[in-house]
């Protein structure tokens, strides 16, 4: 496994793969904050079959999308696993700059994508989506990659960083996988870490509230309010979870919508103890 740790060595090596291939490919990137499991792992996977031998995967527990109370300093940091794991699943090279590499002394850039930026998590965690958009912004503009590859678990960030593309124009595709699930429905998360054996079955609530809603939308319910009342029933059966939002939005815009429609965005973010946990379901 090759392991670069410059933005220079980087953009070289992400270059001389592109030379290398008679069609001008380029690479694939796999952006992650490391802590990886099998949701990081179905990335990787999809990178390596699009793009095989030149994918990268870049760990960085990136500071900037972090509040000040938040768990930055905390957050699981497992390097060596996670570089097992990235080859494993066919990566060639990890991406793993420090802190002023990326944030060099008296960096004043930042990317807001503006409305978009403090809706969901953006309300309840202000300034995340921006540390997001600016921490991808230079990992794209590094690696020049084809593929960006992204997880369907954080809809939000999706949405912020396809307009954050199409916005700057920075010609990278970004490709969404779908959300990798323990097999009694939590969504795998570097987060769950944190759950004592209680928690962790208090956090089924979250796709149970899912699951309910699709049920609902499947037996022709389509109005928001019923269904967001449906989810938030299912969460009153764990009074201990406290909820930040049940909201069925615009996958797009991020806007609420009056009515459930195919592609409308089911997204839930939910405490449990202190770990602030998401999940989603896009309607079918
Ligand atoms: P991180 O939380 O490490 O997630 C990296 C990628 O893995 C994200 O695209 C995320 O959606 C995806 N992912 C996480 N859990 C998943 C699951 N259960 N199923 C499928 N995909 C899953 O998201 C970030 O890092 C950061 O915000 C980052 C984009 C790297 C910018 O710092």
């Amino acid at each position: 496994m090759q392991i670069l740790k410059t933005v220079e060595e980087l953009r070289t090596w992400s270059r001389a793969r592109r030379c290398e291939s008679a069609s001008g490919e380029g690479i694939a990137l796999v952006p992650t904050m490391g802590a990886l499991h099998t949701g990081h792992a179905s990335l990787i996977r999809g990178a390596a079959e699009a793009r095989p031998g030149r994918v990268a995967v870049s760990i960085f527990v990136n500071p900037t999308q972090f509040g000040p109370q938040e768990d930055f300093a905390t957050y699981p940091r497992t390097f060596d696993a996670d570089c097992a794991l990235a080859g494993r699943e066919g990566a060639t090279t990890i991406f793993a700059p420090g802190v002023e590499e990326m944030y060099p002394a008296g960096a004043a850039t930042l990317v807001d994508v503006e409305g978009l930026g403090d809706r969901l998590d953006g309300a309840s965690r202000p300034g995340h989506f921006r540390g997001v958009a600016t921490v991808v912004a230079k990992l794209l503009i590094a690696a020049e990659p084809d593929l960006a590859f992204f997880g369907q678990k954080d809809a939000a960030q999706v949405a912020v960083l396809r307009r954050m593309v199409g916005d700057l124009r920075l010609g990278t595709k970004i490709v969404v996988c779908p959300i990798v699930r323990e097999a009694d429905g939590l969504a795998l998360s570097s987060r769950n870490a944190y759950l004592s054996s209680e928690e962790r079955r208090q956090a089924l609530v979250l796709s149970r509230a899912i699951r309910r809603v699709e049920t609902l939308v499947g037996g022709g319910e389509r109005s928001s309010d019923s269904l967001i009342t449906a989810a938030r029933a299912v969460f009153a059966e764990e009074p201990t979870v406290w909820i930040d939002y049940v909201e069925l939005v615009n996958w797009d815009t991020l806007l609420p919508v009056s009515a459930a429609r195919p592609g409308t965005l089911l997204a839930v973010a939910a405490w449990v103890g202190s770990t602030r946990l998401i999940d989603n379901a896009i309607i079918g």
